[in-house]
């Protein structure tokens, strides 16, 4: 049998203290209020995590302004001190069960599937390039995404500003980390993603410009919150919209963006993959090893590592720090304390997302189980 103990050694990340290596990866569960506050239902579901033993839950993606950064219907926010205030029952559920809570903050870009009535509507991106592949039923979404407007220098600027507030509005409401969403399609993605990215100012272009809103944005964040909180990046290559994305540089943009990422004060790097542990460009190393590196900062991992033997071979294998859990967890949100007790793990069900991705869906499914 594997030896899984490695992944129950505690771990930091920057001035944050994980009693171990298992983190919940954040997952958007449209089931805040419309006008996206967090819920009791949702504290209940995050403590849950809690007390099934991971030291650290990433929330769901929330999103920071009250213009066009909400993407989903009944996604959470961090726009305002009402969406603030709401998060300390989440924050103070999860502290009080143990673990340590962090904040996911992101901008939709062009990947919006509808936002409260109070927002305005429409979506705005680096550049005006129409999203590959389709909406997301299980978020509400139906068809393929409309084309964006292109973001004014202006709006870059303010959109810069309304991640740092919200960065600022996460430590108010306790929590202990912020993760800003460079991943998966959304608006920091498109700078980063060449073919998104057709700018010709200092945002657009080569590597480097392309990820300066993501340097720029954790450097902000970092003297905002005066080092209180680590403030980390998500990075990926898929995309909710294109899985099959990979970076255009290969391994030599792995070497231009993590260093920077260092400068800049980056608390963490959180790196995911649909298979994690897959090699990637031929380099010997997958994304995460890649990033160990590259960057001095430590590396959350994610993606298809559900089992407790991949988990602890990541970790052991020295390409990240650690392990966060998406789909695993859902299936077993004691997965710490299951595989702790040698117990077996129940399998994910997609069932559970259906007909949405959201807590009444699940609990639903739940009670036909
Ligand atoms: C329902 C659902 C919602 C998700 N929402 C987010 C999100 O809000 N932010 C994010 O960075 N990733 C999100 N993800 C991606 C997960 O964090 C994770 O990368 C993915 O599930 C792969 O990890 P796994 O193999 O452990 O499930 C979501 C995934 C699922 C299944």
């Amino acid at each position: 049998m594997t030896d899984t103990s490695i992944l129950f050694q505690s771990a930091t990340l920057g001035s944050l203290e994980l009693k171990n290596r298992l983190a919940v990866a954040p997952m958007t569960r449209v089931s805040a209020t419309d006008d996206g506050r967090a819920t009791q239902q949702m504290a209940d579901y995050y403590a849950k995590f809690a007390a099934g033993g991971f030291g650290l839950i990433i929330v769901e993606a929330s999103y920071i302004d009250e213009q066009y950064s909400q993407g989903y219907h009944f996604q959470p926010g961090l726009a305002n001190n009402a969406q603030r205030d709401a998060w300390k029952l989440v924050v103070d559920a999860v502290h009080a069960a143990g673990a340590k809570i962090c904040m996911q903050l992101v901008h939709a870009g062009a990947l919006n599937q509808g936002r409260n009535a109070n927002y305005p509507e429409g979506a705005i991106a680096p550049s005006a390039v129409a999203p590959k592949g389709e909406m997301l039923t299980f978020y509400r979404g139906e068809g393929t995404y409309p084309t964006p407007r292109e973001m004014t220098t202006d709006e870059l600027i303010a959109i810069k500003d309304a991640f740092v507030a919200a960065s600022v509005r996460a430590l108010e409401a306790g929590f202990d980390a912020v993760e800003i969403h460079g991943a998966n399609g959304y608006l920091l993605d498109q700078f980063w993603t060449a073919h998104t990215n057709q700018r010709t100012d200092e945002y657009g272009g080569s590597a480097r410009n392309r990820i300066r809103l993501d340097e720029e944005i954790v450097k902000a964040a970092v003297a905002a919150t005066q080092g209180k909180l680590p403030i980390g990046l998500r990075l990926s290559q898929s995309k909710v919209n294109d899985f099959e994305y990979q970076w255009v540089g290969g391994e030599q943009d792995a070497a231009d963006i993590f260093p920077v990422l260092d400068e800049a004060g980056v608390g963490f790097l959180h790196i995911t993959e649909h298979v994690a542990t897959d090699e990637v460009f031929g380099s010997g190393h997958s994304l995460a090893g890649l990033a160990k590196k590259h960057a001095k900062a430590p590396v959350i991992v994610n993606g298809g590592l559900g089992t407790p033997e991949t988990a602890a071979s990541v970790i052991a294998a020295g390409d990240a720090d650690v392990v966060a859990q998406g789909k695993a967890a859902l299936a077993n949100p004691d997965w710490p304390a299951k595989v702790q007790a040698g117990e077996p793990l129940a399998d994910f069900d997609f069932g559970m997302f259906s007909p949405l991705a959201d807590l009444a869906s699940q609990a639903a499914w739940e009670a036909a189980q």
